[in-house]
């Protein structure tokens, strides 16, 4: 009841806002009346001349503000161009496919456009044509200058949408771009340029890493600013997408992974169980063939089956045997039961001891494996508590307490501890990634192998993802499992969850079919409202009941039943599936039946424009992953509406109801005729895992089903969908944990990465290196001096490793001043000496030189403490057992590092100041003018900066120049530099090279 009320205010509600944006509607469609009498040349000009007008407003709001009052015309301007198109029957080809233009936007497409240009999503059903409604909004936007995206969700879709759209554009004169996965940097910085630019949501979060945390220069940069987006399939990108972060990795400077050590023994162990597992149920199977023998004790024989198999699932949950038992509804029932049992708390030990019976045990829900003492002997009958993690908190206060051990003694002791535990917990993680990997992926469904890569498969697209990994070891794991090249550890260079990417834009917009289920998240974390845009025709999809079968085999038979009666009446069938192994499967099937077919999958996604072309013509079979699940428009062929138009055959639910949705929404476009499927079989892993499978089962005895036969009834949706819910509801937690991680490392991203474009913007950097030893020096001397017995030794020898001063006790006077005077007298000739120092270079060259030096600090530095997070991240969730809450302890620690990240920073600055050179040369006339006695003769050694091989002219050297600080080169002062030895290259009359306009002699050449 309270759902209904609910449901009929927030119905008003949307029609309340929607009628409000009526007159606009109206506005519009007036301008557009006017226009028609303009000529092309006129219509064009609209674009220019509002472009330069608010070229003009350099205020945010003021332009928002413009924009709004433009709208009207301007999206007059697009229907207006739409028409002219339609009317010339323009024609061109989009991803290699003849096409002609036909449409001019409806008025809900306006109304739609409208929505997405105050930054809302417009959830508009598939087939509404949403590609059209986003010109709208985009041309308004983009008249801005600042750039608009269209964000999507494959490369199919972008490039199609750009070209098609592009017509549209190129019409009212903008220019369109579209970024593609194999691009080079520089083809993306002139798509980035376009006044509109679509692409996918991986390459525009890629693109941001790389010019944000890689980039050093403006040159190198490709994008240009987060002003306008549109996010399309927006419950794909910013729900399902959303779970795992995009990452650019690099090789790991150290690396642990011992996965190939450990593969034959865990093959060996994963054999052992199989067999184990097997045995196990056979010894079920024969007792429940008991129970059937024997009815006066089949109560007892069937728990006593059930229980068995039970222990078959947890050690083994594709056990062959088992999913057999589990189609029986009875002996599902008894297993089901079993299970159930072991949930209450007071049979908590008995389960340990079941899962003790066996190697490891394997969680499926959960992604987990676990090993048992068993498991532990097998691996290493020495030694078997190798595996297992000691209990430090323990060791510790042990140490602590014991009144034998000096405080050295007992750090010592304990680091040897922390040591000892670091190698186990590495060891433990190795060997549950391999057990993984060999129990829970599978080749062809997770990942397919290409060209020596495991390469991953999207679940929710059925796309491949190159580039991206599994991470945690996991991917290596399972290439030690293929036995393909295993890459070196990995290491975070850069990371960014879509979430975070997307809140950069000053205004996001979001269209789907299907964002119902999904408002609270939108609303919760981008702030985004949904309205729901009505049909411009109404909807003429027939829904069928799902059909529910014990087993895939019934359930494949049955698919290929129906699809063999389309295609005898000549009706295109689209067939999803959810994984490259099924469409196989039932490709392999089709062959037999000799049914000419289509297969679109990951592995043939070359003529997916192609496919999808031929989709909708009489009798055409497509088979096809999620892939073509979404944004795919499959134009029916001539005489096929009067055969019912597309039917589409799910052959599997998916986890969530919307990419089901997605799917069925293929065929009855814009008010075409169509229908629709679902298979399912108790099988599936939807089912098995999270199907009401107790209630089903019931259902299942009471109508005695038969070999063959089907389940159907609305009723039984229900359940499918319960199920459903139950893993959006899981998965949504996951997204939000993985997004309250992320939001610690937001904030530092963004303090780094702004600090990063500061430098590679600023045209003086030297205020930049200023502003270090500002902040950097106070805080050393405080340190050495601002305590009770002021460190006078430690601060000279500081200062005179880090900077050439060649400081001495008598000179430097310490006792004489405060603290606050001793910093500013360092301060003042650090800076002296530094200016002296740069006065050797070249201008540009230094500016160059010291925009390198702080982003040689930042990356290292940054880099490292990424990888220090990874770290945290992982080790945290071992607290988790230690009751305390892993967000709340990484949030603390990870601030503690990212205070001694920055500080860091800052002396990695100082330490090269004085260590890089633009020119060796600049650098030797430098040394050259130092007085002799501060030079000592010393092999360079090797670059301090670490410089990545991007082609920088600058050369990092590994002396540090040395500068007499007063010139006067009184004394007997050595200083513990490692310099490089220079000889004079000017003559001692010749000018001095500081550009003074003395003599050498005179000047910096002045010898003591
Ligand atoms: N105003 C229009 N007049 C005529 N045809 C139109 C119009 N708008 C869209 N169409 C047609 O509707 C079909 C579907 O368009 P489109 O693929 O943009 O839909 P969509 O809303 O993006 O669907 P999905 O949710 O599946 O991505 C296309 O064939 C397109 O040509
Ligand atoms: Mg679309």
């Amino acid at each position: 009841m309270v759902a209904w009320i609910l449901k009929k205010i927030l119905g008003s509600k949307n029609q309340r806002e929607l009628k409000r944006l009526m007159p606009t509607v109206r506005r519009i469609n007036e301008f557009d009346e006017q226009f028609k009498g303009l000529s092309d040349e006129d219509l064009r000009a609209k674009t220019a001349a509002w472009k330069a007008e608010l070229a003009e407003i350099p205020e945010l709001e003021a332009q928002w503000r413009k924009l709004d009052e433009i709208l009207p015309e301007a999206f007059a301007v697009v229907k207006n161009a739409a028409r002219r198109l339609k009317d010339r029957q323009n024609s061109f080809t989009v991803c290699d496919q003849p096409m002609t233009w036909d449409m001019v936007h409806f008025e809900v497409q306006l109304l739609g456009g409208i929505v997405l240009h105050r930054g809302r999503i417009a959830e508009m059903a598939t087939g509404e044509g949403k590609t059209l409604v986003a010109t709208l909004p985009l041309y308004l936007n983009a008249l801005t200058g600042c750039g608009a995206h269209l964000v999507t969700v494959n490369d199919y879709l972008a490039r199609r949408d750009a070209e098609w759209m592009g017509q549209l554009y190129d019409f009212v004169g903008l220019t369109v771009g579209c970024i593609q996965h194999d691009q080079e940097p520089d083809v993306r910085r002139e798509q980035y340029a376009m006044d509109i630019t679509y692409g996918t949501n991986s390459e525009f979060g890629f693109d941001y890493l790389r010019d944000n945390g890689m980039a050093t220069t403006r040159e190198q940069q490709v994008q240009r600013g987060y002003h306008y987006a549109i996010v399309d399939e927006v419950d794909s990108i910013l729900i399902d997408e959303a779970r795992t972060p995009l990452i650019i990795s690099g090789p790991a400077t150290i690396s642990t992974h011992q996965y190939d050590k450990w593969k034959p023994l865990i093959e060996q162990l994963v054999r052992k169980q199989n067999m184990l597992c097997n045995r196990i149920a056979s010894e079920a199977i024969e007792t429940f063939e008991k129970a059937d023998a024997d009815p006066a004790n089949k109560a007892e024989f069937m728990a006593e089956g059930g229980l068995l198999m039970f222990r078959v699932k947890l050690g083994q949950p594709r056990n062959k045997q088992l999913l057999r038992m589990m189609e029986d509804p009875e002996k599902r029932r008894a297993i089901d039961k079993a299970e159930l049992s072991f949930f209450q708390d007071t049979r908590k030990e008995e389960l340990f001891a079941l899962k003790e019976e066996l190697f490891f045990t394997i969680d499926e829900k959960s992604n987990e494996a676990d090993l048992s003492e068993q498991g532990r002997v097998f691996l290493n009958p020495d030694d078997p508590n190798a595996f297992v993690l000691p209990d430090l908190i323990n060791e510790f206060t042990e140490i602590d307490l014991d009144p034998a051990l000096s405080p050295e003694e007992k750090d010592k002791r304990k680091a040897e501890r922390q040591q000892h535990c670091d190698a186990q917990a590495e060891r433990i993680h190795n060997i549950s990634q391999l057990l993984r990997a060999y129990c829970l992926f599978e080749k062809d469904v997770q990942y397919v192998i290409e060209e020596n890569k495991v390469v991953i498969v999207d679940e929710f697209t059925g796309r491949k993802m190159p580039g991206r990994r599994w991470s945690d070891g996991l991917h290596q794991a399972v290439e030690a499992k293929e036995g393909v090249q295993i890459d070196r550890e990995t290491q975070t260079l850069a990371t960014i969850t879509i979430q975070n990417y997307f809140r950069l834009y000053q205004r996001l917009a979001g269209m789907t079919g299907t964002a119902e289920t999904e408002a609270a998240e939108f609303h919760d974390i981008y702030k985004l409202d949904v309205n729901m845009i009505p049909t411009n025709r109404p909807v003429a999809r027939t829904d069928h009941n799902d059909r529910i079968y014990k087993t895939r085999r019934e359930k494949y038979n049955s698919v290929i039943n129906e699809i063999r009666d389309c295609h005898n009446k000549q009706q295109p069938v689209l067939v999803g599936t959810v994984s490259v192994e099924a469409s196989e499967l039932l490709s392999r099937m089709l062959k037999r039946e000799k049914i000419p077919h289509n297969v679109l999958n990951a592995k043939f996604h070359m003529q997916e424009a192609e496919i999808v072309q031929r989709a909708g013509q009489p009798g055409t079979v497509t088979i096809s992953t999620n892939m073509a699940g979404r944004g795919t428009d499959i134009k029916l062929g001539s005489g096929v509406p009067e055969r019912g138009g597309l039917m589409v055959i799910g052959t599997e639910r998916h986890e969530a109801r919307r990419i089901d949705r997605q799917l069925r929404g293929r065929c009855a476009r814009q008010g075409d005729p169509g229908s629709s499927r679902f298979y399912v079989s108790f099988e599936d892993d939807l089912m098995r895992n999270f199907g009401a499978a107790d209630r089903m089962t019931r259902i299942m005895e009471r109508f005695g089903l038969e070999e063959g036969q089907e389940l159907e009834h609305r009723w039984l949706n229900k359940s499918v969908e319960t199920a459903q819910k139950r893993v959006e509801q899981r998965n949504y937690l996951i997204r939000k944990r993985t997004l309250d991680f992320d939001d610690v490392m937001n904030m530092q991203r963004e303090v780094v990465y702004t600090y990063r474009n500061e430098t590679i913007d600023s045209e003086e950097p030297r205020k930049l290196i200023y502003e270090v030893i500002d902040e950097a020096v106070p805080a050393k001397v405080k340190e050495y001096l601002d305590v009770d017995e002021p460190n006078y030794a430690g601060v000279i020898h500081w200062v005179n490793t880090t900077f050439p001063l060649g400081l001495t006790k008598e000179k430097a006077q310490f006792e004489t001043r405060t603290v606050e005077e001793n910093t500013q007298f360092l301060i003042g000739k650090i800076k002296d000496a530094y200016e002296r120092k740069s006065s050797h270079e070249e201008p540009t060259a230094v500016k160059s030189l010291e925009r390198y030096i702080i982003l040689n600090a930042i990356d290292r530095l940054w880099q490292e403490h990424l990888y220090a997070m990874d770290a945290l991240r992982e080790g945290v969730y071992l607290r988790g057992y230690a009751q305390k809450d892993p967000l709340i302890e990484y949030k603390t620690e990870a601030y503690d590092m990212f205070v001694d990240l920055m500080a860091n920073i800052k002396n990695e600055v100082l330490n090269n100041l004085f260590r890089s050179t633009s020119n060796l040369q600049a650098f030797e006339n430098f040394l050259a003018t130092l007085p002799q006695f501060l030079l000592r003769e010393h092999a360079p050694t090797a670059p301090t900066a670490n410089a990545p091989a991007r082609g920088r002219q600058l050369q990092p050297v590994g002396a540090m120049a040395a500068v007499g600080g007063d010139g006067d080169g009184e004394g007997e002062v050595t200083i513990d530099l490692p310099v490089r030895r220079s000889m004079p290259k000017v003559g001692r009359n010749e000018p001095c090279p500081c550009g003074s306009g003395k003599k050498y002699k005179n000047c910096c050449g002045r010898v003591a």
